[in-house]
């Protein structure tokens, strides 16, 4: 089966004022996103995640390999590529239902249309009932909501988030990721997440990417066949702590910190 985005060859390097040579920060990286299916990468800190992330997104260019949407070379963003980032990206001056909307009204859509599917997508994350608040008036998890909202109301081929629930707790930051789960599920998303914690990634992937550190190499592909729908019982089922295991060693064969030497 082909995959919805795929990664080849990929290797990027920064150019910097200290290293004639630049930085290397991705090396040769291959993998693809299944339809359907929720990918997550993990790897040490400063192993190039977000760039690699930003790569995928058309927002920035490889030195070599490249990113292929259904079998189409990326190369500039891509109404098609949804993305999540850590910071809120909400418009502080537009309420919920007008930062869900905005999308569509750029597009054209008109009111009534866009009226009827801002509320779908309310109802979706659930935030009926705050339509007409300003994203400040939110806690940080119902403000991610809405950037998921505002993403999914354009119906991309995949979702790229890049540590969407870093600002939050780890109780509201595995509620949050169950429910995205869910809402992916249902609108039968392809999501790639990027993310530190070991235990979201185990949580809600069916498969988990693990990198090397800087330069960043794919190190491990690691599938979850932990039973569905996930919830908070899986993090007591054993397979959970077999995987969750798996990925610390091959991290900790890695460093889990960035070094300097190289
Ligand atoms: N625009 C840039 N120019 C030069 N170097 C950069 C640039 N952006 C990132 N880097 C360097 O590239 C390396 C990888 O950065 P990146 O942010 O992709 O890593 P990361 O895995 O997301 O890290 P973290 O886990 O801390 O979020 C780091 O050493 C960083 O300092
Ligand atoms: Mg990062």
């Amino acid at each position: 089966m082909g995959f919805v985005i795929e990664i080849r060859g990929l290797s990027k390097v920064y150019p910097t004022p200290e290293r004639p040579q630049g930085l290397k920060v991705l090396d040769d990286i291959a993998f693809g996103v299944e339809e359907g299916e929720f990918l997550t990468v993990v790897g040490p800190s400063g192993c190039g995640k977000t760039t690699l992330l930003e790569i995928m997104a058309g927002l920035r260019k490889p030195t070599s390999g490249g990113i292929y949407l259904d079998g189409r070379m990326i190369t500039d963003p891509d109404p098609a590529i949804g993305i999540v980032f850590q910071e809120e990206s909400t418009f502080p001056w537009l309420t919920v239902e007008e930062n869900i909307g905005f999308g569509l009204r750029m597009k054209g859509v008109g009111k009534d249309e866009r009226e009827r599917q801002v509320q779908e997508v309310i109802d979706l994350v659930e935030l009926p009932g705050f339509e007409k608040r300003y994203p400040f008036e939110l806690s940080g998890g119902m403000r991610q909501r809405v950037s998921l909202a505002r993403t999914i109301i354009m119906h991309p081929r995949v979702i790229l988030m890049d540590e969407p629930f870093g600002a939050l707790d780890e109780q509201t930051r595995l509620t949050l990721g169950l429910e995205i789960l869910r809402i992916a599920e249902r609108t039968q998303s392809t999501i790639a997440l990027i993310t530190h914690s070991i235990n979201e990634a185990v949580l809600l992937s069916d498969r988990i990417v693990v990198l090397t550190r800087r330069p960043g190499r794919v190190k491990s592909v690691i599938p979850s066949k932990l039973a569905k729908p996930r919830s908070v019982d899986t993090l007591s089922d054993a397979l959970f702590a077999k995987l969750v295991g798996q990925i610390w060693k091959d991290l900790r064969e890695e460093g889990y910190r960035e070094r300097d030497e190289d």
